[in-house]
């Protein structure tokens, strides 16, 4: 299993591109499952979920091509024909938003077997509001053995589907099966994330009929079949966030590029306020530190516009160092603590209670072993490395290949002391 090294101390200085979202990116992939046609997927970011989903989508029937396009990695898919409407356990188990092909695959073929999820690291996740959703638009659902058995054998219906919490994953799925109901459907408390525009943008430019899509409230007009579209995916927010934690931490000055700041404005809010320079421009933004100790201030997680989870992990790790005590809420996910024991192996005074964490900064981290417990936790363990005294080995790092793309490569670029030890045992 590969392990990430890295000798603290260095700042950072030059420029990090920014890749097209993980995020965004699967829920685009699962919407070309809708139609025969080719849908062409630009700034696609090369990461294990991303293959993964392609792996379950070739089961499902889609020919997916990968290649260099002139801006960069592109995917080409197309599903001429559904050949299994089956998604099992093995597949989604691995990925929970393997789960929203289930809402593709009743548009298309009126039937579909699919695997729950099951739980997962940061928290219980259920996919009651996905299912609820789903039944809103006409579709039978039994629940057997762990598996989903869905029917829409009079084809999905629209209809008002009204979420009591606002779900990401429940709102694209809701999205990816109503542009092929018959009727409208009215989607309220949905999620606001930029990840619904994207979604929206590219169903509409494969004929789909999606308005108000990154507010509370979608409107959706059915059609009866949709066409392929070549579409770019929006860069990563949480990518974004953390190269500018990961700047904030190590000092220096770094230029975020292909990317938007004002994805990330709640995180920029919060870094002013700590004492980091942040600078937006046209695409995306440059952070600067230089010596001065930063200071410690308060985070609540929320949803869009509100400071992101995935977000979290990382800027607790930058608290670590801060002048006086930070009180992080998080409030969307529970058991989203997993980095606070292994930060405190690099000597961070983190004291855990419910969904709130205290950070008293310290004035010095040291690098230690530590273990990446999942995607967003992992990365904050790097940055804390940045500015550990000494090496600090990640074990477990297949969770950042989840989500990061080429993350040493990209730090190393801004003079980050980073590199991949390949396979070998971790401190399991
Ligand atoms: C997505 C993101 C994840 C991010 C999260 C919140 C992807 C692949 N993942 O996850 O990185 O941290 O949004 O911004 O896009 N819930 C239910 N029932 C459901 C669905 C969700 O109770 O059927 C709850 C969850 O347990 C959680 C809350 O709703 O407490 C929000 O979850 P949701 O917005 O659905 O997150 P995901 O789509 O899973």
């Amino acid at each position: 299993m590969d392990r990430i090294a890295i000798i603290g101390g260095a700042r950072l200085e030059g420029e990090i591109p920014i890749s097209g979202a993980k995020n965004s990116a699967i829920k685009l992939m699962a919407a070309s499952l809708l139609t025969e046609d080719a849908l062409r997927l630009t700034n696609m970011p090369r990461l294990a979920d991303t293959r993964f989903l392609g792996k379950l989508l070739e089961r499902l029937g889609t020919e997916v091509v990968e290649s260099e396009g002139a801006d960069g990695p592109e995917t080409l898919l197309r599903t001429r024909e559904i050949v299994s409407a089956i998604a099992p356990y093995d597949l989604v188990r691995q990925m929970r938003a393997s789960f929203n092909v289930l809402g593709p695959l009743l548009a298309r073929t009126g039937q579909a077997k699919v695997s729950l999820p099951g739980g997962c690291t940061i928290g219980a996740r259920p996919v009651d509001l996905h299912l609820q959703a789903l039944e809103a638009l006409g579709v039978q659902i039994d629940l057997h053995e762990g598996y989903v058995y869905a029917q829409a054998p009079r084809g999905l219906q629209g209809g008002p589907i009204d979420f009591p919490i606002a779900s990401v994953g429940a709102t694209e799925h809701a999205m990816l099966a109503a542009v092929l109901a018959q009727g409208d459907t009215v989607i309220t408390n949905a999620a606001r994330e930029p990840e619904m525009i994207d979604l929206a943008d590219c169903l509409n430019k494969m004929g789909a009929k999606v308005s108000g899509a990154g507010t509370a409230t979608i409107h959706i007009e059915g059609v009866s079949r949709l066409h392929g579209a070549t579409h770019a995916v929006m860069p990563d927010r949480i990518e974004t966030g953390t190269y500018a934690l990961a700047a904030a931490m190590a000092g220096g000055e770094v230029r975020l590029t292909r990317t938007r700041s004002d994805f990330i404005q709640a995180l920029l809010d919060k870094l002013s306020e700590a004492g980091v320079e942040v600078t937006p421009h046209n695409d995306g933004l440059t952070v600067k530190r230089n010596g001065a100790r930063l200071r410690a201030v308060e985070v609540d997680t929320a949803a869009y516009p509100g400071f992101a989870t995935d977000l979290q992990a990382q800027f607790m790790a930058l608290m670590t160092l801060a002048d006086g005590e930070s009180v992080i809420r998080e409030t969307i996910f529970e058991n989203r603590f997993m980095h606070a024991p292994e930060l405190s192996r690099l000597g961070a005074d983190i004291t855990v209670s419910g969904g709130e964490a205290r950070v008293r900064g310290v004035d010095a981290l040291e690098g230690a072993q530590v273990m990446a417990t999942d995607l967003r936790a992992s990365v904050s363990l790097v940055i804390a490395g940045l500015a550990a005294r000494g090496e600090t080995m990640v074990n477990r790092v297949y969770h950042l290949d989840r989500g990061f793309e080429r993350l040493e490569e990209k730090l190393s670029a801004c003079g980050a002391q980073i590199r991949r030890i390949s396979g070998g045992g971790d401190e399991e």
